[in-house]
């Protein structure tokens, strides 16, 4: 019987050079695609808040809303969109965050959370961390108590991992791919 790990990597699909030369692109489509590989990775992703309080599940764009849709539903919490720029109608926290190649930004709702709530972040990946970093700054600008923040895969020679848990925020993965 394969290991959790191998099942969810052996529904991840690697495509050499995508977006560009060297890189090896990890496309989870083909694990959402794929119905027992979909639930049991979101199965794995509310496991360790199962039982647990959770106000609002917040979602990075695009994949994290995916998968924080599903997640927020199984823990009966809200689900609340971190957007790239100009996406939101509302009010809006804004933040500038770094990417391999300079910096963008991304935006929340203002009153999407409320102090003190507890928030679960996700997105599919964790790599340098930037992303999550600039995200975890959006909720904690908001007064957000972060429970911890989940990735499907993790890139942990990328430090990202140990970044987020450096300001203090818990981190889960389901498949690790060192040497990147
Ligand atoms: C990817 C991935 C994460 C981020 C991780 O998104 O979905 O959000 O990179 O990288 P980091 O840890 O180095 O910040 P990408 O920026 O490619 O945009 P997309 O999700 O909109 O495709
Ligand atoms: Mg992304």
């Amino acid at each position: 019987k394969p290991s959790l790990e191998d099942f969810l990597l052996s529904a991840i699909r690697t495509i050499p050079d995508y977006p560009k030369p060297g890189i090896l692109f990890r496309d989870i489509t083909t694990l959402l695609g794929n119905a027992r590989a979909f639930r049991r990775a979101v199965d794995e992703l509310v496991h360790p808040y199962a039982g647990l309080k959770i106000d609002k599940v917040a979602g990075v764009e695009a994949r994290g809303f995916i998968l924080g849709g599903a997640m927020a539903h199984q823990l009966s919490s809200g689900f609340v969109p971190i957007r790239k720029k100009g996406k939101l109608p509302h009010d809006i926290v804004r933040v500038a965050y770094s990417l391999e190649y300079g910096v963008d930004e991304m935006e929340m709702h203002r009153d999407a959370i409320r102090a003190g709530e507890r928030v679960i972040l996700v997105d599919d990946l964790i790599a340098t961390g930037g992303t999550a970093e600039g995200a975890v700054k959006l909720l904690q600008q908001m007064g957000a108590n972060i429970i911890a923040a989940c990735f499907v895969i993790d890139l942990p020679d990328l430090g990202g991992r140990s970044k987020l848990e450096a300001l203090g925020v818990e981190v889960n993965t389901l498949i690790s791919f060192p040497g990147h």
